[in-house]
């Protein structure tokens, strides 16, 4: 009996924003793992799409005054950019806001109505009545009820750690338009999960589909206690699919978004003559879900329950990952750490993440680290040094030639190499890459080990020794040939242009059984360059805010929604929109040194979006370089002469387009509305501000 075919599927990103390397982690995790089965010879096929709906969207469209649809048409163009720029193969890419997937909500919905496993209840929720929408918890911001502390989000408090409903905070306001929110009540649609708390205790804990600690993380948490209903709806205004028999009441974004998977199978049935039901209800699938550790309730709890209720298969296993840190810290914007996918393509050669990353990666949930120093060292002594340099130390001196006739002794090696295979293909299938990479760079080491034996620089020299000369290379470009099989889920590229300097193309994992003779080689090209630590520092700087966090108020302050408050705001609203800040005392005060300042020079910085330099004088010879971000307010030449207040003790900061050595103060809201203090004439460079 032939072995089940595969569904893979990796969770389908946000449109709301750009695939980074974090995210990465978990496509490479998932590609790595499809290619592998497939150059195995499972049928395999490997779903993801966009997941386009929910509050944050609407939002940003709004703000963006265009409507979602073309906003997230333009992000999914992005997504799959990035995705094939680092070779990440789906099958099929699609979208949440799709005909199939409102067609699969439907009967999903009607199938838990069906079952009785929807109920209704009254929700209060703060609604902003200037921007016209109920509010997520990130959309407010108050003070903390529990410690006082101002300038809160709705969830919890970043002083002291309290979790309350938005609901509670004292003084809220709308992040989106500075007013204050109403609180309102609406009706929501719950699915009514503790139904199904046998069902998910047996499916949770046979062991058969989820990591342990994963199991034992839900018996901790969930199934110790009746599980909670789960709110699928949301009133209007919202970006989704209406709820056909709840009109004025949205799918949540969660409901839709796991049936996204099911909808974008669908669509590569449609083009490719295959039949959903095949796929999605059949024994002879095995479904396989990748997905980061921060959304295991939806897929080990309210998932399977929807799915078993309407009658699809349940996922074969639920692979979780652990989250990317990078030199050991959450990533950051600041430090330049949150890289984002065309960031780093700019800069760097995909493989070189993919073979990092593999060589982190095991079955586990454990966080992975991108260490950039490791990064670059290991790159370069395990794909440079070990791999690449077995081909360009012997291809050229064989290209005349070609293979030799028979297959040379090379006292066990070729047949060594070719047993690992099976303990490789384990390591891949039971995703520990960790280990993969690890048995793959210890036959490269004994390759490496040949070929310094052998010397084939030295007999190139020896007219004598041609004939042994062919023989050494025959055998080392035979063991590159059963790395590169290896390598080829990790390293798709390396494995294609192997085939090519071969001239037999790698097809299959069994390639690596099969010896090469008598073959003509082609002219070697470089396979790959070294990595340049210098191009990870420019990537890291490319990274980083144009414009640092003290000055960057213009990026945090959200624009107003919609209709009427578009009009210039008046004080009032500027100070609701932006609550004054804790009492400080007068020496407080003190220590920030502001100075009248001279703008002498003002310079276009072409590549910075927001970005002036210029160039002040505090009196005397005192000049300083400040970069600041008014590019959409103010020409440099509006600039050159005038008088402008500095804080001149800041610590200087380096920044992507040289060092800024203070900050100019000014009014507003960020884009063009900035406003640049000035000061009475009279004052001179270099006057203190008190
Ligand atoms: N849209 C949801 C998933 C819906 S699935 C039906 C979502 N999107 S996401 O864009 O925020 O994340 C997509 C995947 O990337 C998630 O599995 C998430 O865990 C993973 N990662 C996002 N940031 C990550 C890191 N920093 N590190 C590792 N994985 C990360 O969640
Ligand atoms: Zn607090």
């Amino acid at each position: 009996m032939s072995k089940p075919k595969i569904l893979v599927t990796a969770a389908l990103p946000y449109a709301n924003g750009h695939i980074h390397l974090g995210h990465l982690v978990e496509y490479l995790q998932t590609d790595i793992w499809v290619r592998f089965q497939k150059l195995t010879g499972r049928r395999c096929i490997y779903i993801c799409a966009d997941d386009t709906h929910g509050t944050a969207i609407m939002i940003r469209a709004r703000q963006e005054g265009r409507p979602e649809e073309e906003w997230i048409a333009e992000m999914q163009a992005a997504h799959e950019r990035d995705f094939a720029g680092f070779d990440i193969a789906f099958d099929n890419y699609g979208s949440t806001n799709s005909a199939e997937n409102k067609i699969l909500c439907d009967g999903i919905w009607g199938s838990l109505r069906q079952s009785g496993l929807i109920v209704e209840d009254d929700v209060e929720q703060l609604f902003d009545t200037v921007a016209g929408t109920f509010l997520a918890d990130r959309f407010v911001k108050g003070t903390c009820p529990n410690c006082k502390a101002v300038d809160q989000y709705g969830d919890n408090c970043s002083a002291c750690g309290a979790t309350y409903a938005p609901t509670d905070l004292i003084d809220p306001v709308s992040t989106l338009s500075g007013s204050t929110p109403v609180k309102k009540t609406a009706k929501h649609l719950f699915v009514q999960l503790e139904q199904l708390h046998e069902f998910l205790d047996s499916w949770t804990q046979s062991g058969e589909h989820l990591q342990s600690e994963v199991a034992n993380y839900l018996k901790g948490h969930f199934l110790g206690k009746p599980l909670r209903d789960w709110d699928v709806s949301r009133p209007a205004p919202y970006f989704g699919f209406e709820i056909p028999d709840s009109p004025g009441n949205y799918w949540y974004v969660w409901f839709d978004a796991p049936i996204g998977y099911i909808a974008s199978t669908w669509q590569w049935c449609q083009k490719n003559g295959e039949s959903l039901d095949d796929w999605w209800k059949s024994d002879d699938t095995e479904i396989h879900h990748f997905i980061g550790k921060d959304i295991t309730y939806f897929h080990t709890l309210f998932w399977p329950g929807v799915l078993k209720t309407a009658g699809y298969s349940l996922p074969k296993f639920v692979h979780i990952h652990g989250f990317l840190t990078v030199d050991g810290e959450k990533m950051s914007k600041s430090k330049g750490t949150q890289i984002s996918a065309s960031t780093y393509l700019k800069h760097l050669d995909p493989a070189f993440l993919r073979y990092y990353y593999a060589s982190k990666l095991g079955p586990r949930l454990d966080d992975i680290d991108l260490n950039l120093t490791e990064f670059a060292n290991k790159v370069n002594s395990d794909l440079i040094g070990k791999v690449i340099n077995l081909a360009s130390r012997t291809a050229r001196f064989i290209e005349s030639v070609g293979l030799s006739k028979a297959y040379p002794e090379d006292g066990g090696l070729f047949r060594e190499f070719a047993d690992s295979g099976e303990k490789i293909a384990q390591a891949y299938d039971q995703l520990d890459y960790a280990r993969a990479t690890r048995l793959i760079m210890e036959l490269a080491d004994k390759a490496n080990a040949y070929v310094e034996n052998n010397a084939p620089w030295a007999l190139k020299k020896d007219p004598e020794r041609q004939q042994e000369l062919q023989d050494v290379c025959t055998v080392v470009l035979n063991l590159f040939r059963q790395l590169c099989v290896y390598l080829t889920p990790i390293l798709p590229r390396l494995s294609v242009q192997c085939g090519e300097l071969l001239q037999s193309p790698i097809q299959s994992w069994s390639d690596s059984q099969t010896q090469l003779v008598g073959s003509p080689i082609a002219k070697f090209q470089h396979l790959m360059q070294r990595l340049l630590p210098e191009k990870v520092q420019m990537m890291i700087e490319e990274s980083k805010p144009e414009v640092p966090a003290e000055t960057a108020g213009a990026e945090q302050v959200a624009a107003p929604v919609s209709g009427p408050t578009s009009v210039p705001t008046d004080s009032g609203d500027a100070l609701a929109a932006e609550p004054l800040a804790p009492t400080c005392t007068i020496e407080d005060f003190a220590k920030v040194d502001l100075r009248v300042a001279r703008v002498i020079k003002a310079e276009e910085v072409p590549e910075a979006r927001k970005l002036i330099k210029l160039t002040v004088s505090l009196g005397g010879d005192n000049v300083r370089t400040v970069f600041a971000g008014i590019k959409a307010a103010y020409t440099p030449e509006q600039l050159i002469g005038r008088l402008v207040v500095i804080v001149a003790n800041l610590q200087p900061r380096q920044m992507k387009f040289g060092l800024s050595e203070g900050m100019v103060t000014a009014a507003g809201a960020g884009g063009t509305e900035v406003f640049l203090l000035g000061v009475d004439s009279g004052a001179v460079p270099g006057h203190r501000v008190h």
